[in-house]
């Protein structure tokens, strides 16, 4: 196939460069925003008298045969173009002959990929943000069932003090909510646009950048033309949010995995979700959370083959450039994988609450429960720890727990010690108390979801 720069050259490219050079394996899934993009600029050429109106006509009704083609399979990619941009516009000019010809004046491929990159992400961040607030939703309606659902709460995985699980879902809300942010801020910046920078320098024609913009639902259009065809923040600021992302998906992961352990046995998940041994009979394996935490390192790569990638670069275009999408492609196709496995795993899986609560139980996750109950008799608190450590040592000694433990062993240690310590200390109450703001209190609990829910309406109605 001769190339569309063959004036130039006298020999043809050689085929393994031509291989070589192709992206349209990778870059095709973007047609869609390749032929949005180019009607707009159509569009514009029209109106600005650049090209007449008829050919602008023309240009966009074969630009829209092409899409439609496309669509139901008529119109196949060829695998030998050099990229999507390339290959829609020679398909154009094959059906439009002369006027397929005038579509890339005062434009050029690298303002149209920079664009198509921006449209492409554009969409998939709203798939993306529909699926962590489904997420959203999962948790907030687990822990709505288990927000007295008391469980130990681990420092250095060590029991340490005790809250709920429906606390526990929260604290992943949290997080996940601040993942919208992020993918929100990102959308922002995301959202201007280039075309129009041309080559790098702009153009002598009377162009109307906030036209195309407009016409695309895009915020406006980059201020420097070098700018626009030169930046790839929004493709590292996304795989960076993915990344967070990830991490956190992935930490839930890895609790999940403790917790379906025998070990733990705080959890069951569902057949459905699990994977058996090809040797070991008695096996369940949580497979889909690893594959999560797995999955993480991947994006993570990604993130981090974006700013390498990046970091050498002299302004404006390079064709290293090209590699952003086989990247950032990765990392939202994964997350997107992720987050649709993980939601009906975990609405499927069995909360074992008479094993947390047992958990919960042991390890003296009272104590600081039993040293606040001598400081709220007036104790300063540094004595008041004191003294429960030395109960906690004599406890473990004596093969007993705080719980169990006789008011008179109590009382040798403090006089201030009375029958109601018991009820001080009991779980029930370790957790009802815990309300101060953000608490695992039930009642907190209760209040964190709605919090939640208010938030998630903010940010997801944009
Ligand atoms: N396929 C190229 C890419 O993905 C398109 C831009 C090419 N521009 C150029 N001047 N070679 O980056």
């Amino acid at each position: 196939m001769a190339m569309m720069w063959a004036g130039r050259f006298s020999k043809e490219v050689d085929s393994g460069v031509n291989a070589f050079n192709s992206s349209i394996a990778f870059d095709a899934r973007m047609y869609r925003q390749d032929i949005a993009g180019s009607i707009a600029h159509a569009t514009m050429l029209g109106e600005q008298g650049i090209i007449s109106a008829g050919d602008s006509l023309e240009i966009i009704g074969g630009l829209k045969e092409i899409l439609a083609d496309l669509e139901s399979g008529k119109l196949q990619f060829d695998p030998n173009a050099e990229d999507v941009h390339m290959f829609i516009e020679a398909e154009l000019t094959s059906r439009l002959g002369d006027v397929g010809k005038r579509l890339h004046t005062s434009r050029s491929r690298n303002d149209q990929v920079a664009l198509d990159i921006r449209l492409y992400l554009r969409d998939e961040i709203k798939e993306i943000r529909e699926l962590v607030k489904k997420l959203i939703e999962t948790l907030c309606d687990i822990a709505g069932k288990h927000a007295d659902t008391i469980m130990p709460g681990y420092t250095h995985l060590q029991r340490a003090q005790p809250i709920t699980f429906g606390h526990h879902m929260m604290a992943y809300a949290q997080m996940l909510l601040r993942d919208i942010e992020r993918l929100n801020d990102t959308e922002k910046r995301m959202n201007i646009s280039p075309l129009g920078s041309c080559a790098l320098a702009g153009t002598t024609y009377n162009i109307d950048r906030s036209r195309t913009a407009a016409l695309l639902g895009m915020d406006g259009a980059m201020a420097n033309s070098l700018d626009g065809v030169s930046d790839r923040d929004f493709c590292m600021e996304l795989a960076n949010a993915l990344s967070i992302c990830m991490v956190h998906l992935s930490r839930f992961s890895e609790e999940i995995i403790l917790w379906c352990s025998w070990e733990f046995k705080f959890i069951e998940l569902d057949d459905a979700y699990t994977t058996g041994s090809s040797i070991m009979p008695q096996k369940k394996n949580p497979d889909v959370t690893e594959l999560i935490r797995g999955k993480t390192a991947r994006v993570i790569g990604d993130n981090m083959t974006l700013l390498t990638m990046m970091k050498g670069l002299p302004l404006a275009y390079n064709k290293d450039m090209q590699e952003d999408k086989e990247a950032i492609f990765d990392a939202v196709d994964n997350i997107k994988l992720c987050i649709s496995t993980f939601i009906p795993m975990l609405a499927t899986m069995t909360v074992l609450k008479d094993n947390m609560r047992k958990a919960a139980a042991k390890g003296f996750i009272n104590a600081t429960d039993c040293a606040d109950y001598l400081v709220k008799k007036g104790m300063p608190f540094r004595t008041a720890y004191k003294i429960t450590g030395g109960l906690v040592a004599h406890c473990i000694e004596n093969n007993t727990t705080l719980e169990e433990l006789p008011l008179e062993d109590y009382k040798k240690q403090s006089e201030l010690f009375e029958e109601d310590v018991y009820s001080a200390i009991s779980l029930d109450t370790c957790v009802k108390e815990r309300k101060s703001y953000g608490g695992p209190s039930p009642e907190s609990v209760r209040a964190q979801i709605e919090l939640v829910q208010k938030k998630l309406k903010e940010l997801c109605n944009g």
